[in-house]
């Protein structure tokens, strides 16, 4: 990553990139309705993309008009151009946006360092947005993307999918219909061990990139470095801090995520991080991340303790989660809401959990059907309904993800948040990863 001064020169200069790029956007008018259905384009069909773009696609609203991919191998961009012939193939997403006029919505669904870049541009053009978790790389960048679909007025949506499912949507029913009364305290974790890269030194070396793949392509806005086989594309990316954001970064938006909708949270005020020494450029290997946020009308008292825990095998202190039964397992990842009347445990994907059980009788307790993620944002591009993880939504829980991967590069340092100002207000280096420096003439189209 850059210097001080890059960050700094950087921040200066973004306002000016930004214009450049946003100029050309302006080229382009917003077409809606030129197509009796939306017309969308899929960036990244491979891993999660494949099935973000089947999900949406099973709208009957929509029609697929384009398909993006920088490798097109048939598990990437092979198996979309087989169910979706008819539409336009492109290697570039640059290029798809040059010639999107019958393109109403975009999916993002590349890895999450080209989600900003590639969502804002999209924006600029007045595309709906439909955009992989976490929302961005940075928190600078999460707070562009909130402000963009405001100042675009686009259909937005992060997939966080497990919103949309009935177990989540039954926790945060249960919290707003006061079940449990007001919360107290609320720790979340995920013990499970990614099988991608962490905690290791970067590979040495480089590899013949494969003849179906653009690694120049994939290296979007991030600096520059050799290719390695099975080390960044597809997938192991994660564990590098250049393209991925870590194991709270793949999860934080998933599981705290139900945390944030029932409490209304909007942004932490201070925090503090447990972790081992990072290295130069991967990812660690366990965090735990302990927010602060101001109380809501959801809480109980001025401030809400948030604790973040991931490790192998993770678990919260069982202490203080309030009345637990001795033989209850804790799910392998999850939540536990800790409230004046008992505890919520929400796992991480199952039907919630209400303890001391004899206080909850099971017959009378509430259970909301769960609704579509992906056609949710579908349906509301065309004017029915309203998404629910919109990025106004995804914004604030996105930052506070990435606030606690900044706290992770200065751990037992208490960090200061302003999120009026997108400042750490007590830690001026720590201050410097709220955004980071890209590559020249891949600047993001700031707005
Ligand atoms: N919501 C979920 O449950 C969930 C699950 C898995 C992954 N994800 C998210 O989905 C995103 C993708 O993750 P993945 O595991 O599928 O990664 P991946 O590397 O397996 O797949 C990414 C796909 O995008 C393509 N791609 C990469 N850069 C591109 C570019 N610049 N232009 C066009 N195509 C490009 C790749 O070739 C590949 O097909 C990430 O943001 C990840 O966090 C979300």
């Amino acid at each position: 990553m850059g210097t001080s001064q890059n960050r700094r020169s950087f921040l200066k200069s973004t306002t000016i990139a930004g214009a450049a790029i946003g100029l050309s956007a302006l080229q382009y008018s917003r077409v809606s309705g030129a197509n009796s259905r939306l017309g969308i384009a899929s960036i990244g069909t491979g891993g999660k993309g494949w099935s973000d773009l089947n999900g949406v696609a099973a709208s009957p609203n929509t029609e697929v008009v384009a398909l993006c991919n920088i490798d097109s191998s048939a598990k990437h961009l092979g198996q979309a151009v087989e169910k979706y012939p008819a539409a336009r193939q492109y290697v570039d997403w640059r290029n798809l946006l040059d010639e999107s006029k019958d393109v109403q919505g975009v999916l993002v669904s590349t890895p999450d360092f080209m989600h900003a870049p590639i969502s804002l541009a999209a924006m600029h053009l007045g595309k709906h947005v439909f955009c992989q978790k976490p929302l961005t790389h940075t928190v600078y960048e999460a707070r562009q993307m909130q402000m963009a679909a405001a100042r675009f007025n686009t259909v937005t949506q992060m997939c966080n999918q497990i919103q949309s499912h009935s177990a989540y949507r039954t926790a945060v029913h249960m919290v707003h219909a006061g079940v449990i009364g007001k919360v107290k305290e609320v720790h979340s974790w995920q013990g499970g061990s990614p099988r991608w890269p962490r905690h290791i030194p970067r590979p040495q070396g480089s590899d013949p990139v494969p003849a179906h793949a653009r690694w120049d392509l994939w290296q979007g806005v991030a600096p520059e470095r050799p290719y390695k086989a099975e080390m960044y594309h597809p997938f192991n990316w994660r564990g590098w801090q250049a393209y991925g954001t870590g194991q709270l970064g793949d999860f934080g938006c998933h599981i705290l995520d139900p945390v944030f909708k029932s409490l209304k949270l909007t942004s932490p005020i201070k925090l503090t991080v447990e972790a081992p020494t990072l290295l130069p450029e991967s990812w660690t290997d366990r965090a735990t991340v302990h927010y602060e946020f101001p109380g809501t009308e959801y809480t109980n008292g001025p401030t809400l303790r948030v604790t973040w825990y991931d490790a192998a095998g993770a678990l919260p202190p069982r202490e203080k989660l309030g009345d637990l039964p001795a033989d209850y397992a804790l799910p392998g990842a999850g939540s536990v809401l800790v409230g004046e009347k008992g505890s919520l445990v929400i796992p991480h994907v199952s039907m919630p959990r209400l303890f001391p059980e004899e206080k909850f009788p099971a017959k009378e307790l509430p259970v909301i059907e769960g609704v579509d993620h992906y056609t949710q944002w579908a349906d509301a591009c065309t004017g029915n309904g309203r998404t629910t993880s919109h990025f106004d939504y995804a914004g604030p829980l996105t930052e506070t993800v990435l606030l606690g991967t900044i706290g992770i590069r200065f751990p037992e340092q208490e960090l200061v948040w302003d999120a009026k100002t997108l400042k750490i207000t007590n830690h001026a280096k720590a201050q410097e990863w709220v955004t980071k420096p890209y590559r020249k003439g891949w600047e993001p189209a700031w707005i």
